[in-house]
């Protein structure tokens, strides 16, 4: 992370933790979460920083369309794999087109079995490098971990680290 404010994009934010410790970095922050209870709630929590919620989601960010080029970082925690195959490959081009040059997209995929009733799809850290080599990213870094909560380890759940730049 250099250590200048960068212009932040957490798409999927959930209720915010990482958008707030963003913020809390100086980091100008903008959180895209389409899911009312989690966004509400996000804005309720983390009120005192100074985060710009938005009401939008992949594959389009309608919201945030014309905006090229307007982040230095964007950050997909744990939403990749709630894409379909075809709304990934319309998403990646989106991503690629919000990063400025030399901007950071850095991803995190869930693998393992799907929790009963959520809508998940099985994404690999391949497909995802081919997807985002050809929407002009270079791959930094890649790293597979287990998952740190002892329950879905023992139940196979597993994650891949990607970071990519434009
Ligand atoms: C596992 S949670 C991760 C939340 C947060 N990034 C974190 O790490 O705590 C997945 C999030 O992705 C959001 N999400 C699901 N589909 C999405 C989409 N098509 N575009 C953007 N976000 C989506 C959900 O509403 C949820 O907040």
């Amino acid at each position: 992370m250099p250590q200048k404010p960068l212009r932040l994009l957490d798409i999927g934010a959930g209720t915010g933790r990482d958008a707030a410790c963003f913020a809390v970095q100086g980091h100008q922050v903008t959180a895209a979460e389409p899911t009312d209870a989690f966004r509400l709630a996000g804005m309720r929590l983390h009120a005192a920083h100074d985060i710009e919620w938005i009401d939008d989601g992949l594959p389009h960010l309608a919201a945030l369309s014309g905006q090229d080029n307007a982040f230095d970082f964007v950050l997909l925690t744990g939403v990749w794999m709630h894409l379909d195959k075809a709304e990934r490959m319309t998403a990646m081009p989106v991503l690629a087109s919000l990063m400025a040059p030399g901007a950071r997209l850095i991803m995190s995929l869930r693998h393992g079995p799907v929790p009963e009733g959520r809508r998940m799809f099985e994404v690999t850290g391949e497909e995802t490098i081919d997807l985002a080599e050809a929407a002009g990213l270079s791959l930094l870094r890649k790293r597979y971990t287990e998952s740190i909560q002892p329950e879905n380890r023992a139940n196979g759940v597993h994650w891949t680290m990607l970071a990519f730049r434009r």
